[in-house]
């Protein structure tokens, strides 16, 4: 027998949970399939910095309650290069805008209380097979669950499944545009104080590293490193030492402790169009992937659900299509907004090895140097770091 509800969502990502909060304030019923279980989406470790837009609608929507009393705002960042360290007063470029920093687990944690308690449906270790049906006005989502093979009826479905789901391969007639980088991050999670108070952007001649944290005892870090590397390549050591040579400058070292969490992420900007196909409709990272870099993916994840919830929010209320066949056009100008600075922020920082290497070198310096020197080019910087509020 096959279970019915309004909007069928695949993925309890944070574009996914976000979606079937809004609707639920809207009154429109969701139920969300999600192929791992709850423990694993809570404790998987991946981005920390919100942008004030998405730090203004959890706490708007309900779920910022903890958010308000564990999140660390920020109003400043590091530049290092040439060996020296210049603060960016964010606060001052971008006047009542800031990031904020909270875990992307904490977020997903904080959703999924929120729409268990209000009696929303997550199914957990409940895998998307196949989307079906999506031209007309009953598209069907097949997926197993305990081994065996179910049916979700829907009106609508949201593909929020991610990078490696399933929907994005059913919509037709695609597009992509893409940029692979030829190097990787490897990240670590280590328990120990940060060893600044705001997040230091380094520019070395050994490759990128990022300092930032999660709370006052959790310091997380990236290192640039090569696309082929495995994690067991990079002992503890290896790593804090590495990571020293990078950021340390005279007068501040970086502090190691236990390292809690290590992993590899490739590079990638991507970007699929189109962003729907009938009545599925694609948000997140199942449609676009930005490099790490600028913070960019789940700000972006949560814009689209934003959009998404509006468009449904009105498909139900007027009965008006017009917001949903418009949904891919609203979201692409962010997309690509958000596209452009995290490649850019990206090029900034990381040490290149093509024949232009040296070339590129120059080119970053003079860029950073340019930046620190003049406040149009740095406010220009800020907005696009904080998330802009409106993209044309
Ligand atoms: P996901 O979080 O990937 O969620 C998709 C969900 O769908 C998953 O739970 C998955 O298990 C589930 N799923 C997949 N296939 C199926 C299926 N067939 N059936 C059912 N469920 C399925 N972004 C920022 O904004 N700020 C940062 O600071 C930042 N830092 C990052 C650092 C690193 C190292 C990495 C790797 C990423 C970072 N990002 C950052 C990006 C951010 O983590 C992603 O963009 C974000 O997770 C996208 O959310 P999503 O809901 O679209 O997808
Ligand atoms: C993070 O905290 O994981 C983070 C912060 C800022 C970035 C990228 C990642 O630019």
């Amino acid at each position: 027998m096959s279970e019915r509800t309004q909007v069928a969502i695949i993925g309890a990502g944070p574009a996914g949970l976000v979606l079937s909060h809004l609707l639920h304030l809207q009154g429109i019923e969701s139920v969300i399939l999600e192929s791992r279980s709850r423990d694993y989406v809570e404790k998987r470790i991946r981005a920390g910095m919100l942008e004030q837009r998405v730090v203004d609608l959890l706490i708007s929507t309900g779920v910022g309650e903890r958010l308000k009393r564990e999140a660390m705002v920020h109003t400043g960042l590091n530049f290092q290069f040439e060996g020296e360290r210049h603060r960016i007063p964010l606060e001052e470029l971008t006047p009542g805008r800031n990031v904020t920093i909270y875990g992307q687990q904490e977020v997903v944690k904080d959703l999924i209380a929120a729409r268990l308690a209000a009696g929303g449906v997550i199914r957990f270790e409940a895998a998307g097979q196949s989307v079906q049906g999506l031209d007309g006005l009953r598209p069907v989502v097949r997926y197993t669950e305990s081994g065996e093979l179910k049916e979700l009826v829907a009106d609508h479905i949201a593909g929020c499944d991610g990078f490696h789901g399933v929907c994005r391969g059913a919509v037709a007639n695609s597009k992509v545009y893409e940029k692979v980088y030829p190097f990787a991050w490897l990240g670590i999670l280590a328990q120990v104080a940060p060893s600044c108070e705001e997040l230091i952007y380094a520019r070395h001649e050994r490759g990128f590293a990022l300092h930032t944290m999660r709370t006052p005892k959790l310091t997380r870090l990236y290192l640039q490193c090569p696309v082929e590397d495995r994690v067991e390549q990079w002992s503890d050591d290896r790593i804090w030492s590495e990571l020293s040579a990078r950021l340390n400058i005279p007068g501040w070292s970086l502090k190691d402790g236990p390292i809690v969490d290590k992993g590899i992420t490739e590079m990638r900007s991507f970007v699929h169009t189109p962003m729907q196909q009938g009545r599925l409709y694609l948000a997140g990272d199942s449609a676009h992937i930005v490099p790490p870099t600028g913070a960019k993916g789940m700000n972006l994840a949560i814009a689209d659900s934003m959009v998404l919830a509006q468009a449904l929010a009105e498909y139900y209320k007027s009965g008006s299509s017009e917001p949903l066949l418009r949904y891919a056009a609203d979201c692409l100008p962010r997309v690509w907004r958000a596209q452009h600075f995290s490649w850019w922020w990206t090029t900034l920082f990381h040490r290149f090895e093509d024949a232009d290497a040296q070339f590129q070198e120059q080119l970053q310096v003079s860029q950073l140097r340019y930046m620190l020197a003049s406040r149009p080019a740095l406010t220009s910087m800020a907005e696009n770091y904080v998330g802009l509020d409106r993209v044309v």
